[in-house]
This record gives C-alpha cells, sequence and structure tokens, in this order.
C-alpha cells in the first residue's frame, strides 16, 4: 500500500450539491422518487463518475449498481460500501446520498494515493430503499439477499398503477440477475442518523449496532356514504370519525409500549367531498422498534383496537400488515473496525441502533454488515430542511475508508 489514502471533504461536497441539485425542490431538498426520471439522471451521473474513478460497472435485474475497484486477488469476495440515492416526496439532500457518494469517495482517496487492497472494494447503489414509491422499503437489496422475489419487486404497483418492473425498464436500468451481488466479505453503508441522538450527546460518530424492526400495514375504514345535511347525526357510520379514533389509538400505544414508535403516515378519504359524510378510510400503519416482542404486542394492540371502533361505531375495519422487517444486529467484526477507525482518527462516537430502515438490513442477512452515523442537524430527516455539515460528512466518509481499508486489507 503506498501513500496514505485521505478522503477530500471539498470534493464529496461538491459531490453531494451536484446530485442535490438532481430533483432540487423549491424548498431546498429533494425529490428524486424511485425509478422516475430524476432517478435516472441521478444514476447517469453516478455511473459516470464511477467510471472516471476506474470502475468496472454492473446493473443487476434489480436496478442496482455496482462500481467494482479491482484488488490484488480477484477471487477475493470484495468490501461492499454504497446506500441508495431515491428520496421520498419531500426529501433531503443527505439520506442515502451520503452513502453512495461517500463510497465513491473512498475509491477516489484510494486511487490519489495509489492504494492497493487486497480486496475488491465495491460501490453500490441499491434501487428502492425507500419504499416511498413501490411499497415496500428495500425492496431491491431485499431481493438481492433473499427476502424478496424478482417478481415480488417487479408487479410493486405506485400509486398510479406504474409497476416497478416497467418503470425500471422504462429508465433503462434493467440488468441482469447474473451482476447480483454474489459475495461480500463486509458491507459497511454510511448514512445521517436521521435522529437527535449524537447531536444530543456531541458526539461526531455513529458505531451502530443494528437496525430497529419495522411493520407497515394498511388499515381500511368501512362506513356509509351519506348527504352531510339530511343525514341525522345518530343515523352516520362516519368513517373519517371511526379512522381518527383508530389514528388517537396507534398513538396511545406508544404510551403503553415502551421502545415503541408508530406512525400513521398516509390517509385517504372517500369519497372526500366536502358535502358527503366519509363512506370509507384507508390509513397506513408504521411501526418500529428495536424488540420484536414489542413489535408483535403492538401489531396485536392494532387488532383489538379496530375490532372495538368497529363494533362501537357500526364500520367495518380491517387491519393487515405487508411487510415486517425484524430487529437486525450487525455483525461485530464491522461493528468493531468502524470503532477502530473512529478511535484512530480521533472522532468522539456513540454507540447505536438504526431508528430507520436502511438496505444495511437485508445486507446483514447474508454478509458480515455494519454502519457508520454522523449527526443530523435537530434530528430532522425525510423533511427538505435536513442538514448535515461538511465537516460531518467528511468524518463519516473518513471513517468510512478506514474501515473499508481494515477490511480489505492491503495488497
Ligand atoms: O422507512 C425507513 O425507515 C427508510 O427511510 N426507508
Ligand atoms: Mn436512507
Ligand atoms: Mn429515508
Amino acid at each position: 500500500m503506498s501513500g496514505q489514502a485521505a478522503v477530500s471533504g471539498e470534493r464529496l461536497w461538491d459531490s453531494l450539491m451536484t446530485m442535490a441539485a438532481i430533483g432540487r425542490t423549491p424548498a431546498g431538498g429533494v425529490r428524486r422518487l424511485a425509478l422516475s426520471d430524476e432517478d435516472r439522471r441521478a444514476r447517469d451521473l453516478l455511473v459516470g463518475w464511477l467510471r472516471e474513478a476506474g470502475c468496472a460497472i454492473r446493473v443487476d435485474d434489480l436496478g442496482n449498481i455496482y462500481g467494482r475497484r479491482p484488488g490484488a486477488d480477484p477471487a477475493a469476495a470484495p468490501v461492499v460500501c454504497g446506500s441508495h440515492l431515491d428520496t421520498v416526496p419531500t426529501g433531503g439532500r443527505f439520506d442515502g446520498a451520503l452513502g453512495v457518494l461517500g463510497a465513491l469517495e473512498v475509491v477516489r482517496a484510494m486511487n490519489d494515493a495509489g492504494v492497493a487492497t487486497s480486496r475488491p472494494v465495491e460501490v453500490v447503489c441499491w434501487t428502492n430503499e425507500e419504499g416511498a414509491r413501490f411499497a415496500p422499503a428495500m425492496l431491491a437489496s431485499g431481493a438481492v439477499c433473499g427476502r424478496f422475489t424478482v417478481e415480488e419487486a417487479y408487479t410493486a404497483q405506485d400509486p398510479d398503477g406504474r409497476t416497478f418492473g416497467d418503470e425500471l425498464r422504462r429508465i433503462g436500468y434493467c440488468g441482469n440477475a447474473g451482476d447480483r451481488l454474489k459475495a461480500a466479505a463486509a458491507y459497511i453503508e454510511l448514512h445521517v442518523e436521521q435522529g437527535p441522538i449524537l447531536e444530543c450527546e456531541g458526539r461526531e460518530i455513529g458505531i451502530v449496532e443494528g437496525v430497529e424492526g419495522i411493520a407497515w400495514g394498511w388499515t381500511n375504514v368501512v362506513g356509509r356514504a351519506a348527504h352531510a345535511g339530511p343525514t341525522p347525526m345518530g343515523d352516520r357510520r362516519d368513517a373519517l370519525v371511526a379512522a381518527s379514533r383508530i389514528v388517537l389509538g396507534v398513538r396511545q400505544m406508544t404510551a403503553d409500549l415502551s421502545g415503541l414508535r408508530a406512525t400513521v403516515g398516509r390517509c385517504e378519504v372517500s369519497p372526500n367531498t366536502i358535502n358527503v359524510v366519509p363512506g370509507a378510510v384507508r390509513l397506513s400503519t408504521d411501526l418500529r422498534s428495536r424488540n420484536a416482542g414489542v413489535l408483535e404486542a403492538a401489531s396485536r394492540r392494532l387488532q383489538h383496537l379496530c375490532a372495538e371502533v368497529a363494533r362501537e361505531d357500526g364500520v367495518e375495519v380491517l387491519a393487515s400488515e405487508f411487510w415486517r422487517s425484524p430487529p437486525t444486529p450487525f455483525h461485530p467484526l464491522v461493528v468493531e473496525t468502524v470503532a477502530e477507525a473512529a478511535a484512530t482518527l480521533g472522532y468522539s462516537a456513540h454507540r447505536v441502533w438504526a431508528g430507520a430502515g436502511h438496505d444495511a438490513k437485508y445486507v446483514a442477512d447474508r454478509y458480515p454488515a455494519g454502519m457508520i452515523f454522523v449527526p443530523s442537524a435537530g434530528g430532522l430527516s425525510h423533511n427538505e430542511a435536513e442538514w448535515t455539515s461538511q465537516e460531518d460528512c467528511a468524518r463519516g466518509a473518513a471513517v468510512l475508508l478506514g474501515t473499508a481499508l481494515g477490511l480489505a486489507g492491503a495488497a
């Protein structure tokens, strides 16, 4: 290994801001939904940068992009670093992009220093991490790591009825199944924390020990549409009033079940008309906990709550879960290599679990995986005001470089 590799905070920041311009919203955030035209432009930009960095490019049948930097031992399993470029509709500039461009910066830094690693190093950009357009989240990393079939991915539909498969082909990123990730000595994902812990603790780096569990579902409430004028209050079967009780009941669960976070993010009212008593409502539910038992208890509580509201409000209620991702600890080898890299660089660090879902969760089902967090200003994310400083981004990339070098070994 020749010169000492070091990341360039300025170059990383410049790449982040250039990427953030794709899908930029008037409020300064990013709207880059999976498999949209904005996603295609972001992918094209990334592929160009990876090529400039001398990487061999692959695209698999889920649209995941891989950029491979050769190692002295081409047969060795690579060290893989990456994240995602898709965002939620009112997303920020750092969620996902920092992990993909931080991985690119690692390759660029290795190239600058003429570093030869024993293992190849791969940059990966996973398709559809957010699940905001095509549910569930982490669909493409999940398919590569055996949680979903490619048919489940291809038939996932967006609210307009377009399918994942059609959109993947439309943007020209439907590659080959043979190009999927097949081996990894380790996977490391750099990501903004998206919560307040590092900022509250005054620490620079998060050593992520695992990803909390997630359960996503739909709750359908069916009452009876009726005229808002002549229909007596006592004769109504108002689906929105019933659904409101469910929303408040979901919030109440978090008071009773410690460690549970619960969200109703989507509420679709029908016929959604000012002078019609709502006949039907569809609610989304998002339950999170580090404890699988708490997730299970919350799912059961939701069923009881729905039965109670149905009985008392004279409506039909059906709650059905369509996705559960269990709490997943990361591999000690990767976790401790991250801790060592942060300590070597003299950065303050704190051990945390990820409250958000990440592709690293499904990769961890197959390969040794871990994550590195950097602080989110105000703990804010999935918000256009999401912010992480250039210095924090650079620190995260430096820890990613140190971790990758430690796991890839010198040639
Ligand atoms: O939902 C999540 O936690 C992730 O942002 N997809
Ligand atoms: Mn993310
Ligand atoms: Mn996200």
